[in-house]
């Protein structure tokens, strides 16, 4: 497959400001590097806590105060193979060249991007002010008309304020938003939390369909491993802020390295199984002090003396797999 990167993310360590007179900082990043590629889905998984939306608010440009970035960068390769830190830009800047056009983001709570005090029809409109110079108005009608027809909104939604939708619906129309100008690169955060069964489904089937045909680029953000088993074609695992293994999904389903995805991985029920699983034995730790070495250690069955001391190295395995941990160092 012919792909390339269109979005890493560098070292990147960041904090919730929770009290700067006091020195009190969470640190929900820790040194996180990862490459996204053209034409993948790629899921970030882990555990509610471990840091997946804070990470995908940075690689969205969006990491505002409380949330600061300490060190690292985030780097967009465009269409034109240019190369933007959108760490280092404004937000004006981002509104106008980067958003919605090479990278669509569908947040968590759907509500956080609908404006409440303006019908759908003018939200979208808002959004065609900034990408004026290239849109047919009569093209794009039909364009949200079959985007809302395969979503299972109806038309008048447009007509609406966000208050008079469900939460569902609200989702809705934020996916077929972020579809609209063909980004490069579409995150989308727990799309399917607020809604039924049957629509869940079905916001799966288009966000995967849209990808495959036109080859972009969907981080698949989900606490739901059935989810990354349905639509990742790669895995990021993340635990307490860090990114703790990348690989295939079927390597993460199948030959889990990190000890936290082994475990997580033997927790899932997996088909005609009747046993109830236990979960992961104690409790992720506090990022407010969290345990020095690596930040698993105190759930690890395999720590061992350095995992204690020392933060675990990020080792690269063959096929791109990735691990961070003292098992795979080379000491
Ligand atoms: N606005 C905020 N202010 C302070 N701390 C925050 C804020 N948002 C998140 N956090 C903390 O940052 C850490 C990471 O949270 P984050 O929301 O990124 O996790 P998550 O993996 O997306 O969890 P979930 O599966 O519940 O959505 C958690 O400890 C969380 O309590
Ligand atoms: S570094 Fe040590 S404590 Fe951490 S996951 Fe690996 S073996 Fe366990
Ligand atoms: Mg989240």
């Amino acid at each position: 497959m012919n792909t390339h990167i269109v979005l890493s993310a560098i070292n990147i360590s960041a904090d919730y400001i929770l009290d700067s007179k006091r020195g009190l900082y969470l640190n929900a990043i820790d040194n996180v590097s990862i490459d996204f590629r053209s034409d993948e889905v790629i899921g970030i998984a882990g555990e509610s806590g471990s840091g997946k939306s804070t990470l995908v608010k940075i690689l969205y440009g969006a990491a505002f105060p409380p949330l600061i970035i300490r060190k690292g960068k985030v780097y967009l390769f465009t269409k034109d193979n240019s190369k933007i830190d959108i760490t280092s830009i404004t937000r004006e800047e981002l509104r106008k060249n980067i958003w919605w056009k090479h990278i669509s983001y569908i947040p968590q709570n759907a509500m956080n991007v609908l404006n409440p005090v303006k019908k759908v029809k003018d939200q979208f409109i808002e959004v065609f002010k900034y990408h004026d110079e290239r849109i047919d108005a009569k093209e794009t009608i039909t364009k949200i008309k079959e985007l809302f027809m395969r979503l299972g909104l109806p038309i008048e939604a447009l007509n609406a304020y966000p208050h008079q939708l469900s939460g569902g619906m609200r989702q809705r129309v934020v996916i077929a938003l972020s579809l609209l100008f063909n980004p490069r690169i579409v995150i989308a955060d727990e799309p399917t939390t607020a809604v039924d069964v049957v629509t869940q489904l079905g916001i799966l089937n288009l966000l995967k369909d849209w990808q495959r045909n036109s080859k972009t680029t969907l981080i698949m953000v989900s606490h739901d491993m059935s989810v990354h088993a349905y639509m990742d074609d790669r895995i990021v695992v993340m635990y307490a802020g860090n990114v703790v293994e990348v690989g295939s999904k079927n390597d993460i389903f199948e030959n889990p390295m990190h000890p936290y995805t082994k475990l997580l991985i033997a927790s899932l029920i997996k088909k005609g199984e009747k046993k109830l699983k236990t979960g992961i034995a104690g409790e992720p730790p506090n990022l407010l002090n969290p345990p020095p070495g690596c930040r698993f250690h105190p759930r690890c069955p395999f720590a061992m003396d350095i995992c204690r001391r020392e933060a675990p190295p990020i080792v690269e395995l063959s096929d791109g797999k990735v691990v961070r941990c003292w098992l795979y160092a080379r000491k």
